[in-house]
Order: C-alpha cells, then structure tokens, then sequence
C-alpha cells in the first residue's frame, strides 16, 4: 500500500504499537486519527497534531459514534486498523479466571469484529480501502500463561481469512498484522529480553507495509518462528519451552 497518502483509523492507539504506528504513518504524510478510551492520552495525541476519537471497542454505541465522528470529519477514510487489544495472563485453576476470558474476547475478537463492520460498508461503497487486523505470534504458537489471549488471537487470524475471501472483489484488501513480542518500555525488555525494541519493530512492519499488494500477513522476522512452528516441526518443543512460564502462576506456589 502507498503509506503516504492515506486517511488511517487506529482503533487503540493511544499507546504501544498503536501510537508507534500511528507516528510512523503520519510521518510518511498520511492522515491519522487516533482512537481508545484513555481520554487524557487522546488529549496529548491531538496535541502532537493528529486527530483522536475516542472509542470503547467493547461497546456498541461508542463504536458507531466514533464511526460517524470519524466519516463526518474525514469522509476520505481508507484504512482502518484494529489493534484495540488486553493482554491478560491467567490461572485457569481459580474459577475467577472467567471475568478475564470475557474481557478478552470481548475486546481482542468481538472487538475487533465490531469495528471492521462499523467500517466495511463505507469501504465497500467507496470500492477501495484497507482493514488491517492485528492478531499475534501467540495466535499461532500459544503462550499457555494467557491462554484466552491466544484463543482470541487464533480467532482474529480465522476471522481475517473469512473476511479476506468474503470482501474480494470489492476493492478492499484485509492484512493481519502479527507481532512478536514487542517491548513497550524498559521494564518489559528486563521482563522478555528476546521481545524486540519497539521503533525497530515499527520500521520493520512500515516497510513490509509498503510493498503491492499489501501482503495478507505482516511478519516481521522475528514473528517468523511462531508463525510457522508448526510447519516446520519445532511446535511441540517451543509450546513445551512456553509452558516453563507457568511456575510465575498464583496456584502453582506451594
Ligand atoms: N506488545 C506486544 O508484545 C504484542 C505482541 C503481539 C500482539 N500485540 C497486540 O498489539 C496490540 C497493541 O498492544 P500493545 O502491546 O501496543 O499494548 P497497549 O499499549 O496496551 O495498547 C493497547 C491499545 O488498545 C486499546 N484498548 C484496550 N482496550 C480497549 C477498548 N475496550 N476499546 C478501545 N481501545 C482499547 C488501548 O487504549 P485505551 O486503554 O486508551 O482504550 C491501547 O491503545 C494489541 O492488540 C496486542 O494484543 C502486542
């Protein structure tokens, strides 16, 4: 895709990738609008100079608002990227565990569903655009200390290739973004010494979004051996490696 001259909804960057992304694609001379629901940050993205709007991916109603805000002001809107996401590890032996597989679901998957149909019709009718998804490594080679936070990115996966298949023809394109880890902050990279710096990343997943066609996966490199795990023999061993996290859960302390 030409990154330098599209109009960019980003469900769910008012921090992280998100906002990483949306710098990068305003840089490149493309209009962003921000969007999430920590109000003061959208009040500090729109005072670096691009638009904010706020949205709760998990409701109905503000989605649709932020749908209409979003189609007044910027009729021209041609890419919409659904990286609203929680990340939330859980001990599937306390019951209590449930509230947070909800809340996942809710906002990795359903989530995401809501916003692309929020958008699709608009992007049908102007027969041109770009629904970029966002799912993850863990999607395709579990980390079993978050196990709803893989099953909903497994799902978004899924759902990207049905969406993909049921829009050809129409002018949009659908692209799954697959990050590896990613370090947000100096505390994560202490955390995951192997998750990558945050701005390599962005770079990496700008150039691979330049190319034409958009590819229907973004996989940067270091992506690559979760992607393909399974194909290439190595899955067991790595979901057997993962599963050594699982000692940091409550119930697994003496
Ligand atoms: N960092 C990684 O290692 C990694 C790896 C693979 C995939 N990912 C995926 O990348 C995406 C971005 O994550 P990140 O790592 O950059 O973390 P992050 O900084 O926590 O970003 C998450 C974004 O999602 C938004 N969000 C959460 N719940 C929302 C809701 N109900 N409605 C609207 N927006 C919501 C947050 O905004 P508000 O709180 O302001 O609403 C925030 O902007 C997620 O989908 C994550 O699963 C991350």
């Amino acid at each position: 895709m030409d990154i330098t001259n599209r109009t960019v909804f980003i469900a769910g960057a008012t921090s992280g990738i998100g906002l990483e992304l949306a710098r990068r694609f305003a840089a490149a001379g493309s209009t962003v609008i921000v969007g999430g629901r920590r109000t003061g940050l959208l009040d500090q993205v729109r005072a670096e100079g691009l638009a904010a709007v706020p949205i709760d991916v998990t409701d109905q109603g503000s989605v649709d608002r932020a749908r209409d805000t979003i189609l007044d002001s910027h009729p021209g809107l041609d890419t919409v990227v659904t990286m609203s996401g929680v990340m939330i590890p859980e001990d599937l032996r306390d019951g209590a565990h449930f509230s947070t597989a909800e809340q996942t679901i809710d906002t990795n998957l359903l989530g995401t569903i809501r916003v692309i149909d929020a958008f699709t019709p608009h992007l049908i009718a102007r027969g041109s655009g770009t629904i970029i998804t966002v799912s993850s490594g863990i999607g395709f080679l579990p980390f079993p200390v978050m196990p709803t936070y893989a099953a909903s990115k497994a799902g978004v996966h899924a759902y990207s290739e049905a969406l993909r298949a049921q829009l050809d023809g129409t002018g949009v394109e659908v692209s799954e973004l697959v990050p590896p880890a990613v370090a947000l902050t100096p505390e994560h990279r202490q955390h995951n010494p192997r998750a990558l710096d945050l701005a390599e990343f962005a770079t990496e997943v700008m150039d691979l979004l330049r190319a034409n066609p958009t590819p229907h996966e973004i996989l940067v490199k270091g992506v690559l051996m979760h992607r393909w795990a399974e194909r290439d023999g190595t899955y067991d061993e790595l979901v057997a490696q993962r599963s050594q996290a699982l000692a940091m859960l409550p119930s697994r302390h003496g």
